[in-house]
This record gives structure tokens, C-alpha cells and sequence, in this order.
């Protein structure tokens, strides 16, 4: 059984993070300065997940000052262990940390084709509320999800 770590991410992930941003999306990657930025920005949360102390994908969300709304910009998780619930965790931690933020709700941008986010997000409890034509690269839809955080204990 391996073991699985969620932390903040770090300058040292760096590298980690833009192979798999590369391997994990064939268009609209984050840039390799745009991740190092949002690393330390403090308007961004960035968690990284270790399995067996290995880097094995990252999740990434926006906390906006003066919005109560948190936004996934991105997550991934590297192909060779996807299916082992590493997504899941890295979803409900930022969910957690955006709670702890003040922040009331998560919404994200999904391909439409990507069925196996959407199936994750469905999982977690995501609704849909809307669909932007055009909104990729290679014209590909996006949906709009959102979901209601729970509000610390
Ligand atoms: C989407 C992604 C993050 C999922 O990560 P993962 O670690 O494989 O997902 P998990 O193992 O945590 O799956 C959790 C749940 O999501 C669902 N799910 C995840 N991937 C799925 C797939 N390919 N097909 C069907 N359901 C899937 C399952 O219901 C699963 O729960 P269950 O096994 O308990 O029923 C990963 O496949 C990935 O990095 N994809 C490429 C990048 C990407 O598309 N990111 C999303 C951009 S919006």
C-alpha cells in the first residue's frame, strides 16, 4: 500500500510540476514562469501530492481577493499512477484550504471531452451551471462546474 502525502508546493517542485503539466495536457499548459509565480503568489493555493515520498501530481486554485469564490486553474496527476484516488485527495485538500481561505465555493473549467475529470469532479459532488463555446485552444467546449464548501469546523 503506498503511501500518500499532500503538502504545499514548492520552489523545488518546480520542475517536477512543468514535466507533468507537459506529459498531463496536449494544449493550454500553464508556462513554466506562470507556475513558479503561482507558487508563491499568496492569491493562489498550490498543493503538491508525494506517493511513496515521489512527486505524483499537483492541484492549483486562485483565492481572488475580495471574492468568495475559489477557481481550479489546474490539476494533474502523473498518468503512471492515475486511478489511485491521488486526484480525489488533491481535490479535497484544496477544497480544504480554500475553505480555511474563507472562501464558500470552488468552481473549475473542464473540457468537455474529458471525461474522466468530469468524472472526478461529478464524484466530489460538482454540478454543472454552464457551457462556454469555444473556450479551449482547438475550439473544444467547456463546461462550468461548482460546489458549495463546507465551512471549517
Ligand atoms: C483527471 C485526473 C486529475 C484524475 O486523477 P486520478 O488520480 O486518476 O483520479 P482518482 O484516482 O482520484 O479518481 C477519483 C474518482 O474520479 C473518477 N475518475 C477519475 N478518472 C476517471 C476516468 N478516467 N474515468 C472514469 N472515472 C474517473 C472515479 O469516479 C474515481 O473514483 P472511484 O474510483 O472511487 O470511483 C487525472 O486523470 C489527470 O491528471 N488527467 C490529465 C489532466 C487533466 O485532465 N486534468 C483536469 C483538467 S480540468
Amino acid at each position: 500500500m503506498s503511501k500518500t502525502v499532500i503538502r504545499a508546493s514548492t520552489l523545488d517542485d518546480l520542475d517536477a510540476v512543468e514535466s507533468l503539466e507537459n506529459r498531463a495536457f496536449p494544449g493550454d499548459r500553464l508556462s513554466r514562469r506562470s507556475l513558479r509565480r503561482y507558487i508563491v503568489a499568496p492569491n493562489a493555493l498550490m498543493l503538491s501530492a508525494l506517493s511513496d515520498g515521489a512527486f505524483a501530481g499537483y492541484a492549483l486554485v486562485g483565492l481572488r481577493a475580495r471574492s468568495l469564490v475559489a477557481s481550479l486553474y489546474s490539476i494533474a496527476v502523473d498518468p503512471d499512477m492515475s486511478g489511485r484516488g491521488l486526484g480525489k485527495a488533491l481535490m479535497l485538500a484544496v477544497e480544504r484550504g480554500a475553505a480555511a481561505r474563507g472562501r464558500t465555493s470552488l468552481t473549475l473549467e473542464v473540457r468537455a471531452d474529458n471525461s474522466g475529470a468530469v468524472a472526478l469532479y461529478e464524484r466530489l459532488g460538482y454540478a454543472r451551471f454552464d457551457v462556454l463555446a469555444d473556450y479551449y485552444e482547438d475550439g473544444q467546449s467547456a463546461l462550468r462546474m461548482k460546489k458549495a464548501l463546507k465551512a471549517p469546523a
